[in-house]
């Protein structure tokens, strides 16, 4: 079992060692380890059970640090590094030889970002190596955001836990790129579309259902819980198991349903907040994966700010259900 606690100073001994940590972002926890160490890269792909075709994001303290690690950073997507980092955003930039082939999967471009949690900022600073951190989950499950979330999947697996209490933001982070002069966003995440817009003017989203995608984290089978995941119109899909006599738990926006034990049931912001929803999304598809019932049933959010990044996991759950 993990040892959970918020002792910088071991979790750092840990790492320096080669071994991994779980480490807490504003966006999700992280499953770290040295990313200039091929070995303890490979631990990552290893402890996630992640296929080493889906690349791994660079940690770092600070915009100035970026240089060691990119031969090339675009004035443009300096200009969202400086007003968004530390925060989540994820820039693709043309890596420099000293980033291992597993990080980036062989890509030209490594993933970078600078996380905005204070006892990961510490941390980070202290280290002379930047860290290696995919979502602290089994791959291909639902990102964790509270300590015990990792210490559940992964706890067996890793020595230290650092815990930072529930993740500010709860998606991951926002992955932007540039085709050409383009602006790309890979990855939908806690930073909204119109924010970058405001910053960089009109973007590209990559639709994630392409069949070769370049940010493999665009893959359908992401987010998924052990459940079937239904998604459409609440009150038909209640009424269309219940009359099919299934076993079913509930996850709305903001809706309670009178007829349905509470304990089954799950309002993501009753007060129609997206930050808060996306807060408890994914605690919540975790209670209710483990809620005993056969099916669990979801809404779509509006599909304007963080509802855009929120609606995107909850279809990537649907498709395997
Ligand atoms: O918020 C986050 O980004 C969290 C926290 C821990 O920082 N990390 C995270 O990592 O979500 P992960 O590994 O679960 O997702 C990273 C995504 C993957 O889908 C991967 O395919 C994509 O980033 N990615 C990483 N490096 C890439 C690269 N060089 N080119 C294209 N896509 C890349
Ligand atoms: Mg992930």
């Amino acid at each position: 079992m993990a040892q959970i606690g918020n002792d910088i100073a071991l979790a750092r001994s840990f790492l320096e060692k080669g071994q991994l940590v779980g480490i807490p972002t504003e966006t999700v926890y992280g499953l770290a380890g040295n990313a200039l160490n091929p070995e303890s890269v490979a631990l990552i792909f290893e402890t996630k059970n992640r296929p080493s075709f889906d690349p791994l994001i660079l940690h770092t303290s600070s915009l100035e640090r970026v240089g060691e690690f990119v031969s090339d950073f675009p004035e443009k997507l300096k200009q969202l590094a400086k007003k968004f980092w530390p925060g989540p955003l994820t820039l693709l930039l043309p890596r420099k030889p000293i980033v291992p082939d597993l990080v980036t999967s062989g890509l030209d471009r490594v993933a970078v970002r600078v996380p905005n949690h204070p006892l990961t900022r510490t941390l980070l600073e202290q280290l002379d190596f930047p860290l290696a951190a995919p979502s602290a989950n089994p791959f291909g499950y639902i990102s964790p955001t509270q300590a015990q979330h990792v210490e559940a999947q992964l706890g067996e697996k890793i020595p230290y836990i650092l815990d930072g209490g529930p993740c500010a933001v709860g998606l991951e982070s926002t992955i932007v790129g540039m085709e050409g002069e383009e602006i790309v966003i890979y990855r939908l995440g806690g930073l909204e579309i119109g924010e970058i817009e405001d910053v960089v003017g009109p973007v590209k989203v990559k639709d994630h259902s392409s069949s070769n995608p370049s940010a493999p984290g665009q893959l359908d089978s992401h987010y998924a819980p052990r459940k079937p995941f239904m998604l459409g119109d609440l009150k038909t899909l209640i009424a269309e198991k219940q009359a099919e006599g299934f076993d079913f738990a509930v996850l709305s926006f903001s809706d309670a349903f009178e007829q349905i034990p509470q304990e089954k049931q799950i309002a993501l912001s009753p007060s129609h907040d997206l930050h808060e929803a996306a807060q408890n999304l994914f605690a919540a598809m975790r209670r209710l994966d483990e809620t005993p019932v056969q099916v669990i049933l979801a809404e779509l959010l509006p599909e304007i700010g963080l509802g855009r990044a929120i609606n995107d996991r909850l279809r990537r759950a649907a498709v395997k259900g």
